[in-house]
């Protein structure tokens, strides 16, 4: 299947970075979010962040002017009607997905793909949602995507293998890696990785060490780039509960249960980075 036109759905940290990398790789891009004032956020953090490979004369500043020209912000769902390939990534919430994906089934034409960003909520069951089941499919980009390689493209129990082919395409044409999974909590990536976050979180929880300490360790220790806490906040700290709350309740096993520090931060508002606080202060 021929993709052109690709529709991200969340303006947030990861639909923006999937938007400039579909514009980078010359797709027509349409960027959704609840608020104008957040898909004009999202636009200007793709703007920053292609002067920066301006900067290192990655791309010219005439490259940047089309890329940006590429997308077009929305707050409206209507322009799925134009998409071949929809990408949800909108907050690590269930209610909030399977509504999303009713509208996409509703508005985007036969053909169109609609895919995930989810980090851990199953495919299987947001393709539930839809009467096109075997076109939809999870479409795991990481953290910051215009940097990181991997795509886990999870199937669903009734995804095409077609399908799965023309995602592996769309992700390989934005420079990216699929690697495929099948549809279990967590997939690969996160049910290795939030473990370790979590464990981390535990240890800060119970005075083992300071946080900073936490993240020497892990990165000198073990040649990690970035230390288990700093990657906590990097990510968002809602992301990394609600994560964490979908594999205790995916496999019913207490070695998830979230560590009672990252409850009180979220319930904080100190979600990391994006809200300039987390477990580090940003500000
Ligand atoms: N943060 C990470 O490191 C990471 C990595 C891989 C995947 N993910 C997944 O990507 C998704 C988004 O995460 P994020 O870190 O970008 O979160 P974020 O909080 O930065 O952005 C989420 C965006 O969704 C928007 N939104 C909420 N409801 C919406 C709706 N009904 N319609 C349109 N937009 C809506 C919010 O306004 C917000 O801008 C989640 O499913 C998360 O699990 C996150």
């Amino acid at each position: 299947m021929n993709i052109k036109t690709i529709m991200v759905i969340g303006a947030g940290q990861m639909g923006n970075g999937i938007a400039q990398v579909a514009a980078q790789a010359g797709y027509t891009v349409y960027m959704n979010d609840i608020a104008q004032e957040i898909v004009d956020k999202g636009v200007e953090t793709i703007s920053g962040s292609l002067d920066r490979l301006v900067k290192k004369e990655k791309i010219t500043a005439a490259d940047k002017e089309s890329i940006l020209g590429r997308i077009t912000p929305v707050t409206t769902y209507d322009e799925a009607a134009n998409c071949d390939l929809a990408v949800e990534a909108v907050v690590e919430k269930m209610e909030i997905k399977a509504k999303i994906f009713g509208e996409l089934d509703r508005i985007a034409p036969p053909h169109a793909i609609l895919a995930s960003n989810t980090s851990s909520l199953p495919i299987t069951g947001i393709a539930a949602c839809t009467k096109r089941p075997e076109k939809v499919i999870g479409m795991h980009f990481m953290n910051p995507v215009p940097v990181m390689k991997l795509v886990e493209v999870i199937n669903g129990l009734a995804t095409d293998p077609d399908v799965t082919k023309t995602v592996r395409e769309a992700a390989e044409s934005m420079g990216k890696v699929p690697v495929e999974c099948r549809d279990v909590p967590g997939f690969v990536s996160n049910r290795v990785l939030m473990v370790m976050l979590n464990e981390a979180l535990w240890e800060l929880y119970e005075g083992v060490a300071t946080a900073e300490g936490i993240d020497q360790i892990m990165k000198l220790g073990m040649n990690h780039p970035m230390g288990p806490l700093a990657l906590a906040d990097l990510i968002g700290l809602d992301t990394v509960l609600s994560i964490l709350e979908v594999l205790q309740d995916g496999y019913g096993d207490p070695k998830y249960r979230p560590c009672p520090l990252l409850k009180s931060y979220v319930s904080a508002g100190w979600l990391g980075r994006k809200t300039g606080r987390g477990i580090y202060l940003y500000s």
